[in-house]
């Protein structure tokens, strides 16, 4: 599995299993297993996902059964909003470990710029997502996590987290893909190393989905014999930007991760990114303070 370095020095796999929706436990063992049969060992998932407990679970029979430990799965979990805060971010963070049943997160995010049920321009946001960071970085030099970063920060969020701050994030996890390039975001995170991961690189799972149905990914894909949610991946990872793809299909998570043996050009590269639209399939957090 191809890995990026974060700037921690560890290294997570370029590609991770997203796990939001995927839910209950017959479903959760059938797509890990189809998951890490495919290859995959990063699993991302958070404390709104509520399905850490049934992964927590899964791992234990299938990590063994798979001839894995716990060293050799990368697992991500994020902050829920209503935990935002210093003292409750802690609490949230060793609940999601033992729901996980593990002794550490590999990484831990925060989920979202802003605490739940506060009105968009209230001070308090940025009051607790800077307590909760002090948390994170607590965490950290315990080694209950052995990184931390944010999801869905905007620009401004981070440059205020790193100028109030001791603790550059590891990564910022956020919608990325062809209609929606955050070129702020990615241009802030190659100055600061901080790895961007793309969540909803394939659009959303709306039955009229228009990044998978878009013409120049499927041209583009009909002509290299792919499948758009390959030509779509794979735009991602070579540029440097992870991949959390989720699907409850086996088809399509092997598929998903098969993405190593061709490579777009760069006309093709270009023409994906000239996609750009600025729509955000899933949240916008441009209101959070
Ligand atoms: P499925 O589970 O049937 O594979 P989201 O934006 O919520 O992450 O949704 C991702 C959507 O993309 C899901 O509906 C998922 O459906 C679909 N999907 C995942 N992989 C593929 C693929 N390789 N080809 C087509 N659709 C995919």
């Amino acid at each position: 599995m191809k890995c990026v370095k974060l700037n921690t020095g560890s290294s997570m796999p370029l590609i991770g299993l997203g796990t939001f929706k995927i839910r209950g436990s017959n479903t959760v063992d059938e797509v890990l297993e189809a998951a890490l049969s495919a290859g995959y060992r990063l699993i991302d998932t958070a404390s709104v996902y509520r399905n850490e407990e049934d992964i927590g679970n899964s791992l234990k029979v299938l990590l063994p059964k798979h001839g894995l430990t716990r060293e050799d799965v990368f697992i991500t979990s994020k902050l829920a909003p209503r935990d935002q805060g210093a003292g409750a971010c802690r609490a949230a963070c060793l609940q999601s470990i033992a729901r996980l049943q593990c002794t550490y997160l590999d990484l831990f995010l925060i989920h979202w710029p802003g605490t739940q049920k506060l009105r968009p321009e209230d001070p308090r946001h940025r009051e607790n997502r800077l307590g909760s960071w002090t948390d994170m970085e607590q965490l950290l030099a315990e080694g209950k996590v052995k990184a931390i970063g944010v999801s869905n920060f905007l620009e401004r969020h981070l440059k205020d987290l790193v100028a109030s701050c001791k603790t550059v994030p590891a990564v910022l996890q956020t919608e990325f893909h062809p209609h929606l390039i955050q070129q702020d975001e990615l241009d802030w995170c190659g100055k600061y190393d901080v790895h961007l991961q793309a969540y909803s690189s394939l659009g959303t799972s709306a039955a009229d989905n228009k990044l998978l149905s878009d013409p120049v990914v499927r041209k583009i894909a009909g002509d290299l014999d792919k499948t758009p949610a390959q030509v779509l991946l794979r735009w991602a990872i070579q540029q440097g930007i992870g991949v959390l793809p989720k699907s409850t299909n086996p088809q399509h998570i092997k598929e998903n991760i098969d993405i190593f043996d061709f490579s777009l050009t760069e006309e093709d590269m270009s023409r994906l990114t000239g996609l750009h639209t600025g729509t955000h399939y899933c949240w916008n957090p441009d209101s959070v303070v």
